[in-house]
């Protein structure tokens, strides 16, 4: 079953799906310069006129100026170049251009979608599309979103999020997880799942009786998910331009628990340190690899049960990669 992750296709060139890009409470006062992963800039504003965000491809057709660098005219809260003043409405038309005889409307640039859901900022080129995460959708807690933008190889994050022997070793020290005690035993068993143009499901399972098993699923192009019996570890991590990647995350518990969430609340800071820590050890590491990575699949060796995510991942890249990225 593909639970998760799901979108309508759409039949022209555009996002393959909506990407998100901020948590909900994005300051409102100025515009936003985002990269996504079409390496297309957008400018993103808030309209006080409508009440909601309007997004535009962030060059100005003039003469290429960031539309991100320019104003909003408080009057029609339009996008205003900044170096020649051209406007832009959310539509992308251009509705005015100073001290001239031109008809603005014979100019626009593309415009975009800016979506709530899930409490993050969604991005789009489809106005209709639906945002659905299915574990999203039912009632559960989860913690703040942890966002981060760093330099490093999207492919080689997406391995990293779904490989299981990796945790007690990178993070040691965090949550007391230990390099020199694996908390789950050995990783006696692992199977696929289901395997298609979409991505794949994998199960690995480890000799100790009483830890369940672990679900890993990565769903195309840039979703992954561990799964242990309610818990999620939900990851999209998309590559933005300059050979940086933009990782959004989180952990979500199935049910709505009470206790669970004031927890959640109290140690808020706490979480958010230990989240950045997290992430910080994961790009070292991954950037360690990256130097050495030429070849990245070809060169792997399995040395464990706990390798089939990886290995199906690559599977995927080599058989369905070229069409789906
Ligand atoms: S570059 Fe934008 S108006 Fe000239
Ligand atoms: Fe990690």
């Amino acid at each position: 079953m593909k639970n998760v992750y799901f979108y309508l296709i759409s039949f022209v060139l555009a996002f393959k799906q909506p990407i998100p890009f901020a948590e909900h409470n994005l300051p409102k006062n100025k515009i936003h310069k985002i990269q996504t992963p079409e390496n297309q800039d957008v400018a993103v504003w808030w309209n006080k006129k409508t009440k909601e965000w309007n997004a535009v491809h962030n060059v100005c057709p003039h003469r290429q100026a960031s539309l991100s660098e320019g104003v909003v005219n408080p009057k029609s809260s339009c996008i205003k170049c900044r170096y020649h003043g051209m406007e832009f409405n959310k539509q992308g038309k251009c509705t005015m251009i100073p001290s001239s005889t031109f008809n603005p409307s014979m100019f626009s640039v593309k415009n975009y979608f800016v979506k709530e859901k899930y409490g993050l900022l969604w991005i789009d080129d489809k106005k209709n599309t639906d945002i659905v995460i299915n574990i999203l959708e039912k009632p559960h807690t989860k913690l703040p979103w942890f966002i981060s933008v760093t330099e490093a190889d999207y492919k080689s994050v997406i391995e990293n999020s779904i490989d299981a022997a990796h945790f007690n070793q990178v993070h040691h020290g965090i949550v007391g997880l230990n390099r020199y005690k694996s908390p789950l035993g050995i990783y006696n068993k692992s199977y696929k799942n289901w395997f298609n143009s979409t991505g794949f499901s994998c199960t690995i399972e480890t000799a100790k009786p009483n830890i369940p098993s672990t679900e890993y699923i990565f769903l195309e192009p840039y979703n992954t998910q561990v799964k242990t019996k309610n818990t999620y570890i939900f990851a999209i991590t998309y590559p933005i331009n300059n050979g940086k990647i933009k990782f959004i995350s989180n952990l979500i518990i199935q049910d709505k628990k009470w206790y669970l969430d004031l927890f959640f609340r109290i140690f808020r800071p706490l979480i958010k340190i230990t989240g950045k820590e997290v992430f910080r050890q994961d790009i070292q590491i991954i950037n360690s690899q990256n130097q050495n990575l030429y070849n990245r699949a070809l060169k792997y060796t399995t040395i464990s049960q706990a390798d089939i995510a990886v290995t199906l991942y690559n599977k995927w890249l080599e058989k369905y990669g070229n069409e789906n990225i």
